[in-house]
């Protein structure tokens, strides 16, 4: 009795040593021992964890602390100048523990995403430096793109021809391009577009995405415990058999690059260089990072970053488009004006201050990766003079600081002149629009997605009228859930221009 007394007592003193909040920890709400704020997020919002995090802020400030689970203290960070300091800050940008991230990767900490410390900087660098000299980001790859904006339009020329009325469904059609033109950098290779093998992978790797959920898959859960029981892994949405086919595509493509081995003057895509390397540092040290799995999950970072973004954000700009009709024109006039009967180009770019504005505003009011994916405080930091403890989960949202009315009037609403100045011949660049981050967690893919993201969405509107289908409601701005967000299939009516 005295025993079963003693535990008891001891039991609820370490529930409460475990949810009691450090000295000057962000104001927050409380939860539950054990389990944290988890089960009261979604009476916030139910379905958008980004949203409900806004509105929690509303109450509480611009950084909120709160508990998820038994210890993980979790920071809410909902405003510029503490999204600022927290990107800026050395101090949070670690990554924490992801099972469900880990599940993609051999249960391993690799890539360049979830990783930290000296194996990040050493992966990132040297991934950036090479993904740089293959193309990235310049307009050696511009033909590479065209080529594949050129097979879009036929596609969707078709599909409008083959159809009366001229509907096209334009669910996950920008896929297939965006993942060519970083499969041609990774691999040298491109896909067909109806190759069935390749959209069984497009579609895993929209399903991860999709059915990711940004707070319950940080839980910390012991690998043991995760091996055990199949209800934690369901409940956190660990899914590796979505990966899985995946990681075997990458290994078999990664074999077909060794069987060839070519040489130091032909390592012509980035498996080519990374295996070199890969050679180079087996012999000089027998420890390094550089291995095989290194490269599989390398790339999984790669097209799962880069593929649901690029492509969901085409299909935004498009749906806003398709809406506002009067915006669609003004595009077009300035499209025709500067491209005369060509397709737009990187060097056109400049010149065509309004599509970059409508590009920007719909990044804006469609923010894709509303929260970024969660930091980590690698040691006790201050943020806004707050104590963050080493071990927080820091959740940075962009969506709170684009949606801000403190510096965008009737945030709501879509207005592409916002962005450009009085007369509307110079784009502003605001210091509160960031939608790639800033510091040195930043979007690693920045100028491709830039360049992939112009290059499509000018060329489908100077080539097509997008219009919505008669007696059908206009297409969802509502966003598809998950790590990242997409947009809902949506059909239209699409007439070439003259
Ligand atoms: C419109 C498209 C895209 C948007 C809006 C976007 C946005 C972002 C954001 C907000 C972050 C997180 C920054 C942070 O954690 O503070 C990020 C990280 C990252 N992005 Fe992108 N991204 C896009 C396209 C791409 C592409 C095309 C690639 C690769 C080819 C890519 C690769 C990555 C990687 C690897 C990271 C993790 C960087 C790290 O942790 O060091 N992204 N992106």
């Amino acid at each position: 009795m005295i025993f079963e007394l003693c535990a008891t007592i001891l039991l609820i003193g370490f529930i409460l040593k475990m949810t009691k909040r450090p000295h000057n920890f962000p104001p927050g709400p409380r939860g539950l021992p054990l389990v944290g704020y988890l089960p009261f997020f979604s009476s916030w919002d139910p379905q958008y964890p980004h949203k409900a995090m806004k509105k929690i802020s509303e109450v509480y400030g611009p950084v909120v602390g709160l508990y998820v689970g038994p210890s993980r203290p979790v920071i809410s960070v909902c405003s510029h100048e503490a999204m600022k300091e927290a990107m800026l800050n050395d101090d949070l940008n670690g990554r924490p523990d992801s099972a469900v991230m880990m599940a993609r990767t051999f249960g391993e900490k690799l890539g360049i995403m979830f990783v930290m410390g000296q194996f990040w900087q050493e992966q990132r660098q040297f991934t950036m430096r090479h993904l740089r000299d293959l193309g990235f980001g310049k307009t050696s790859i511009e033909d590479q793109m065209m080529g594949e904006v050129g097979d879009l339009i036929k596609d969707i020329e078709n599909k409008s021809q083959s159809d009366p009325e001229r509907i096209v469904d334009l669910k996950g059609i920008f896929q297939v391009s965006v993942i060519n033109i970083l499969w041609a950098l990774v691999a040298g290779e491109r896909f067909q577009r109806h190759d069935s093998k390749f959209q069984d992978l497009l579609r895993a790797n929209e399903l991860f995405f999709r059915t990711g959920k940004i707070f319950r898959g940080s839980m910390p859960v012991p690998a043991f415990l995760l091996k055990r029981f199949r209800f934690i892994r369901e409940f956190i949405g660990v899914k590796a058999e979505l990966i899985e086919p995946i990681q075997k595509f990458i290994k078999e493509t990664i074999e077909d690059h060794q069987q060839r081995n070519p040489s130091d003057d032909e390592a012509g895509d980035f498996i080519d260089v990374y295996l070199k390397e890969m050679k180079k540092q087996k012999d000089e040290n027998p420890s390094t990072n550089f291995t095989e799995k290194q490269l599989i999950s390398t790339i999984i970072d790669l097209f799962g970053a880069g593929a649901e973004s690029t492509s969901g954000s085409i299909g935004f700009a498009i749906i806003h488009l398709v809406r506002d009709q009067q915006v669609q024109q003004k595009m077009q006039m300035e499209l025709d004006q500067v491209c005369g009967e060509f397709f737009p180009t990187i060097n056109h770019r400049s010149s065509l201050p309004y599509t970059e504005s409508v590009l920007m505003e719909a990044q804006r009011c469609s923010t894709i990766a509303p929260l970024t994916p969660p930091h980590y405080a690698i040691k006790d930091t201050k943020l806004l003079g707050y104590t963050i403890p080493q071990g927080s989960l820091v959740s940075l949202n962009l969506h709170a600081v684009f949606q801000d009315s403190k510096y965008w009037k009737d945030p709501e609403v879509f207005r592409p002149e916002r962005h450009l100045n009085d007369d509307g011949s110079k784009v502003i660049k605001s210091d509160h629009f960031y939608p790639f981050g800033l510091g040195k967690r930043m979007c690693l893919g920045e100028s491709l997605a830039k360049n992939t993201y112009f290059l499509f969405t000018a060329a489908l509107i100077k080539k097509f009228r997008f219009e919505p289908v008669p007696n059908e409601p206009l297409p969802s701005l509502d966003p598809t859930n998950g790590f990242t967000l997409g947009y809902q299939g949506f059909k239209v009516v699409v007439t070439p221009r003259s």
